[in-house]
């Protein structure tokens, strides 16, 4: 199977596994998108999305899906993203396409975090992708400073502005032993927004696209 094949896979498991005629959270990226267009094309119902970025919004009304403000709802029974790594814990690295920060408050609103993803995104130790930092423009240097600090390479993301008006840099060769300590420690820097590590909010579960099927991580029969 090749890796479209596989995300396709995980995210028709994940429309499957959805509350009908609920309000859902969904991510952004290359999976999220194919999550979008397998809700769209087994029309299946749902009351509305919260959408991670402007793009997955886009796209979620070109089907006509109705697009719901966060600040309309007081939960979400469930946010349904990819992952750039993620390992055996379900903590996670996010942000390759920049939206990282509404995806951590989305997440943060959800009741249960379902994560989607090929079998290239599990890894045993989360670092090998770069870490995304979303930051205040004006901070940059000071961010990068820090970073050089804790041992990693900071790199602007160039030309990239997210939808919060921000900018990106992604840091590689940080240490991730321990990744929701960093997480917080990162996140305790003036000037930076949100950083890429979703540890300490994680996934609860994850749909893995193997070439022998969908794998979910815990095993439903685990699952409470
Ligand atoms: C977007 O900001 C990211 O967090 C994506 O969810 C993550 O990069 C995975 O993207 P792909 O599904 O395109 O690999």
């Amino acid at each position: 199977m090749t890796q479209d094949e596989l995300k396709q896979a995980v995210a028709a498991a994940a429309v499957e596994r959805l509350p009908r005629d609920g309000l859902i959270g969904v991510g952004t990226g290359s999976t999220a998108n194919c999550f979008i267009d397998a809700l769209a094309a087994r029309a299946v119902r749902v009351r509305g999305a919260v959408a991670s970025s402007e793009a997955s919004a886009q796209r979620l009304r070109g089907h006509g899906i109705t697009v719901v403000a966060l600040d309309a709802v007081d939960t979400l029974p469930v946010y349904v993203d990819g992952a750039d790594e993620i390992d055996s814990q379900l903590a996670m690295i996010k942000g390759g396409g920049g939206a990282l920060t509404r995806e951590k408050i989305v997440a943060a609103v959800a009741q249960r975090f379902v994560c989607i993803a090929d079998e290239s995104k599990l890894v045993e130790r989360l670092g090998r992708f770069p870490l995304p930092i979303e930051i205040i423009p004006m901070a940059r240097a000071h961010v990068e400073r820090q970073m050089i600090k804790l041992g990693g390479e900071p790199r602007l993301r160039a030309g990239f502005v997210t939808d919060n008006g921000n900018i990106i840099v992604d840091v590689r060769g940080l240490d991730m032993s321990a990744p929701s300590a960093l997480e917080g420690e990162i996140n305790q820097i003036a000037g930076v927004v949100t950083n890429g590590l979703f540890a300490r909010r994680r996934a609860d579960v994850l749909l893995l696209g193997t070439a022998q099927g969908v794998r979910v991580i815990p095993s439903e029969a685990a699952e409470p």
